[in-house]
């Protein structure tokens, strides 16, 4: 997640910044107190060279307005350079929960697909994430891409992003909205342009609706459905299930997916992330979790 390797245009434009000011303000250090070292050891009965005027005017007018205009010269640009100026390429819809992130892309005709934690971006290409909240304000934030923005409800913030490098990123909350906020994580992709549409075609064919057997569709049915779609097409309160087993993590980066987490996810979430939104399952059997694991891993 470090700023400092950037792979998108706007934090690239705030790694320049950062170190403009580190190696501006690191300069600026050494001076003063090569001055103040100066004062404290001259000798006094050697006059000053500089009126007090000049250093009124110097250091208290010309040295500020120089040093704010050069700030100035690389803030805007960097500022403009994360608005949504001009039309995107693709637009996306990220809504904030206590605690994970729903992702709404778009099919070929513009049809809503759900998923969460998430996030599939084409490399090269001038994507506007419009960004809201369900419930508290939270903020969306990917290091490596550009600058944080608020999700607040009721309104819609748009960023946008403008990825250079394809690879996958972590992205993170980064405004508190209660116990979990830590554990409210996603992950970016960026893809080569083909591979994104490639993405879209296989998330709009992501029904995992009559995966798996009659039985474990059942117990899906009894247990999860009233929160959980399992089909791209549909947004229920939780998180969108469809993609699951292709997902890299579990709980919004709480555990790393794979048979054995999912497994104990099902099992402990209430323990792994406590005051999540999702009941226990202390009271399910053991057989009912397995069926649940099943399910969420059968092929679509
Ligand atoms: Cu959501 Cu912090």
């Amino acid at each position: 997640m470090s700023t400092l390797v950037p792979a998108g245009q706007a934090a690239r434009d705030v790694a320049w910044i950062t170190w403009a000011m580190v190696i501006g303000s690191g300069f600026f250090t050494l001076l003063m107190t090569a001055l103040g070292l100066h004062a404290v050891y001259r000798r006094s009965d050697r006059p000053m060279r500089m009126s007090s005027r000049g250093m009124l005017i110097g250091g208290g007018l010309v040295l500020p307005l120089a040093v704010s205009g050069v700030l100035l010269a690389f803030g805007v640009p960097t500022g403009y350079s994360m608005l949504s100026i001009g039309e995107a390429d693709i637009e996306i819809r990220v809504t904030g929960h206590q605690w994970w992130w729903q992702i709404e892309h778009a099919d070929a005709e513009g049809q809503s697909l759900y998923t969460a934690n998430e996030l599939h971006l084409p490399v090269g290409q001038r994507a506007d994430i419009h960004i809201t909240s369900a419930d508290v304000i939270h903020a969306f934030w990917v290091p490596v891409l550009g600058g944080k923005l608020d999700a607040v409800p009721g309104s819609v913030n748009t960023i946008r992003l403008q990825p250079t490098r394809v690879g996958v990123y972590r992205g993170q909350c980064a405004e508190f909205c209660g116990a979990q906020h830590a554990r409210m994580g996603f992950e970016v992709h960026v893809h080569e342009s083909e591979d994104f549409e490639a993405f879209r075609a296989a998330l709009a064919r992501q029904d995992r609706t009559l995966a798996g057997t009659p039985q474990q569709r059942q117990a899906f049915a009894e247990h999860c459905a009233q929160c959980h779609s399992t089909s791209p097409r549909e947004d229920r309160l939780g998180p969108n299930l469809a993609r699951l087993s292709e997902r890299g993590w579990l709980g919004a980066g709480t555990l790393r997916n794979d048979a054995d987490n999912l497994r104990r996810w099902l099992a402990t979430h209430q323990t792994l992330k406590p005051d999540n939104r999702m009941p226990d399952h202390a009271s399910l059997d053991a057989d009912v979790l397995e069926a649940l694991a099943r399910f969420l891993e059968a092929a679509p």
